[in-house]
């Protein structure tokens, strides 16, 4: 059936296909990290809340027939939502049918997908806090009692009509809970949090995905690589591929401990999984605004990067480690990053600071 949003058809309008709204474009990198993906819950290492309240849920779905309540995933890049979105639909032997908050432009390519999709689908919006508001709207009817209302026609002869939708479980991703509008929040049955990961479990991460790769890693290689993975499984995925390039070419091939830290180090990744990044973060913090507190966009010019991939990114694992604080004021460094860095003293006229090392 051919939806028509009258006065919203904009002439301009860049002609998006079905196709290219629900996969994004894929590169090497991602086929790749597609290939390492666990496929079923019993794969899927560590997040033991999240996994046994998910699996509850799921069974009990299974056992009533009818389609899952729908999920929001949040938490930082990189731990393993899209993941689990994919093993969600493996579990309930449904489609997944993946698109993202920004690639939903108008409301009428929610509309499209919306009523597109069949019994038991799982839509997967990745992003979901980049969907604007007046699209926003259109999913809590979808998602409340499963119907969108439609304008079909235009002017005097334009009427409303009410569409019934399928029985379809909505999966949302997103970095930033706090962005969801309230209304979007409460709609979603099921609600997982994701952990920054142990080492023990990236350390399995690790083993799993070098046999994937048939890459040959010991388990004190594997470990080291986990323990400056800052907790995030893509993370670990990427410095796995990395050592091993440099175990190929400068050595053996087999990651070991001294062949893993030795590439580590090259790569400037330290003993506890700080980047270059990471330090420069600290250090501006601490030389230009004397350990803070220095507000967010003022941090990210300092140091040229986005304020959304400072907090996304890296504050999260700096607070975790206990290096950076927010305070109303804006962000402080701790004693504990002066001493991580090797930061002996710090006189009051700036320039005179002295490294260890
Ligand atoms: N619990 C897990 N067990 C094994 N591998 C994982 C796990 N979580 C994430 N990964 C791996 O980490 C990578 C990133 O996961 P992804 O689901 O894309 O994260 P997100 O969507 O949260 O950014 C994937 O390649 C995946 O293989
Ligand atoms: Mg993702």
């Amino acid at each position: 059936m051919s939806i028509d949003f009258s006065g919203t058809d904009d002439k301009q309008e860049k002609k998006q296909s079905k196709d290219e709204l629900l996969s994004a474009k894929l590169t090497t990198e991602d086929v790749e990290e597609w290939s390492l993906r666990p496929q079923h819950l019993s794969e899927y290492i560590g997040q033991d809340k999240a996994k046994s309240n998910l699996s509850v849920f799921i069974q009990g779905a299974m056992r009533r027939g009818e389609p899952l309540d729908h999920v929001l995933l949040h938490g930082p890049p990189g731990l393993g939502k899209t993941t689990l979105a994919k093993i969600i639909a493996n579990e309930m032997g449904a489609q997944l049918r993946p698109t993202s908050g920004p690639a939903i432009e108008k409301p009428k390519d929610l509309a499209a997908l919306l009523t597109q999709l069949n019994d038991n689908d799982i839509l997967f919006i990745d992003e979901i806090h980049r969907l604007n508001r007046s699209i926003e709207e259109i999913l809590y009817p979808a998602m409340e009692d499963r119907q969108i209302d439609i304008i079909i026609g235009q002017g005097p002869s334009a009427a409303s009509i009410c569409l019934e939708l399928k029985k379809f479980t909505l999966v949302g991703a997103t970095t930033r809970s706090g962005q969801l509008s309230s209304p979007l929040r409460d709609r979603f049955g099921i609600d997982l949090k994701l952990e920054l990961y142990s080492p023990e479990d990236l350390r399995k991460i690790v083993t799993r995905s070098a046999e994937v790769l048939g890459i040959e890693i010991d388990y004190e290689g594997a470990l080291e690589i986990a323990s400056r993975s800052r907790g995030t499984p893509r993370i670990a995925n990427r410095l796995l591929r990395r050592v091993r390039d440099f175990a190929e070419v400068t050595g053996d091939g087999v990651i070991t401990k001294a062949a893993a830290d030795d590439a580590l180090l090259r790569l400037e990744i330290d003993k506890l999984g700080l980047d270059a990044i990471d330090r420069r973060l600290m250090l501006s913090i601490i030389k230009n605004y004397n350990g803070g507190p220095v507000g967010l966009e003022t941090i990210a010019a300092t140091i040229n990067e986005e304020a959304v991939t400072i907090e996304d990114v890296y504050e999260p694992f700096l607070m975790q480690q206990g290096f950076l604080t927010r305070t109303p004021r804006g962000r402080c460094v701790t004693r504990a990053a002066y001493a991580h860095l090797g930061l002996r003293q710090v006189t009051q006229d700036g320039d005179q600071l002295t490294f260890e090392d």
